[in-house]
């Protein structure tokens, strides 16, 4: 299953920025139902993103929809407009915990069922530490069916708790999120499925970005949100591996092999063990892109 460095929000009832959202050079576009779209706009918003669906060039990025959450009415009604052209995924917004991905889950198996769809095909993307309980179970994910990434949300979180801000005077994030980000980074991991870092809202800050962009990676996120399309290109770059570190995991990779027999070894006058060529096979795996 293919990493998606970029997953880029597109509100599900602009059809400018849909008809816009295919050409950036996005990964995986995420048509919003939930937050970005009044509620008075959803049942034309279902319309739209299905006939988006139905029409759109696949080969360019995958196309995933964001669903309302499980508690409310809207959830199942959007599951049901989106299914039956066939995303790549769907974007599940406060999800609770594995329990809210099963039932997810249950839904798409008799949606795929109905619509002829091959069975397990629509994958979920969980958004995972937008309520107080959600942190909680972000340990809990391995084995939850459909799941191929993990990501974490900072503003429903905050506004969740009662938060005033969720940043310090700084601008850095405060604990609370600093946690939940860590939690969903470790969950993701013990999942085996993908790390998504979270939004960089303040889009017109390449810098910024940047620099959020090169801590999610150096941490072990696979790639990050995006919500605007000058973000892309950045979140691309930062989640690929260099051509230097490519050579580098090479040559680590190499040395082993030259070297069958030896646990430790020395690499440019610095040494090099297993945490090393265990990470140097993963560089390798996210160059590949698989
Ligand atoms: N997807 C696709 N196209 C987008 C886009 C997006 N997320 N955001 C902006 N565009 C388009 C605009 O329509 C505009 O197109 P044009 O050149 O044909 O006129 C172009 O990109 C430049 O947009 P810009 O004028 O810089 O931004 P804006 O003021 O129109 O929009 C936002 C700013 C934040 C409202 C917009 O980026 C947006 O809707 N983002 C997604 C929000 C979202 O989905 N949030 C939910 C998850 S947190
Ligand atoms: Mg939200």
């Amino acid at each position: 299953m293919s990493i998606l460095r970029s997953m880029l929000f597109v509100p599900g009832d602009s059809e400018k920025k849909m008809a816009k959202g295919g050409g950036v050079g996005a990964d995986a576009l995420i048509l919003d139902l939930e937050d970005s779209v009044a509620a008075s706009r959803r049942p034309i918003a279902r319309e739209m993103i299905h006939e988006y669906l139905k029409a759109a060039d696949r080969s360019r990025s995958e196309l995933w929809v964001r669903i309302n959450p499980l508690d409310t009415a809207d959830a199942l009604r959007d599951v049901a407009a989106v299914a039956r052209a066939k995303p790549d995924g769907i974007a599940l917004p406060k999800c609770n915990g594995p329990a809210d991905v099963l039932q997810l889950s249950h839904y798409l198996d008799a949606l795929e069922i109905e619509h002829g769809i091959a069975q397990g095909s629509i994958g979920i993307c969980a958004i995972a530490t937008e309520t107080a309980a959600a942190p909680f179970t972000l340990g809990q994910y391995k084995g939850a069916p459909r799941l191929r990434i993990l990501t974490w949300g900072a503003e429903d979180l905050a506004a969740a708790i009662g938060a005033s801000s969720n940043k310090d005077a700084a601008g850095h994030y405060t604990a609370p999120y600093v946690l939940a980000r860590s939690l969903c980074l470790f969950g993701a991991h013990a999942a085996g499925v993908q790390g998504l870092d979270t939004v960089q809202p303040d889009f017109r800050n390449p810098t910024k970005l940047r620099e959020e962009c090169n801590d999610g990676r150096r941490d072990g996120f696979l790639g990050k949100i995006a919500i605007h399309p000058d973000q892309v290109a950045v979140i691309n770059e930062c989640f690929t591996p260099s051509e230097a570190e490519i050579a580098h995991a090479q040559a680590v990779i190499d040395a082993f092999k030259a070297n069958p027999d030896a646990g430790t070894l020395s690499l440019d006058g610095k040494m090099i063990d297993m945490p090393h060529l265990k990470q140097a096979e993963r560089v390798m795996s996210i160059a590949r892109r698989g």
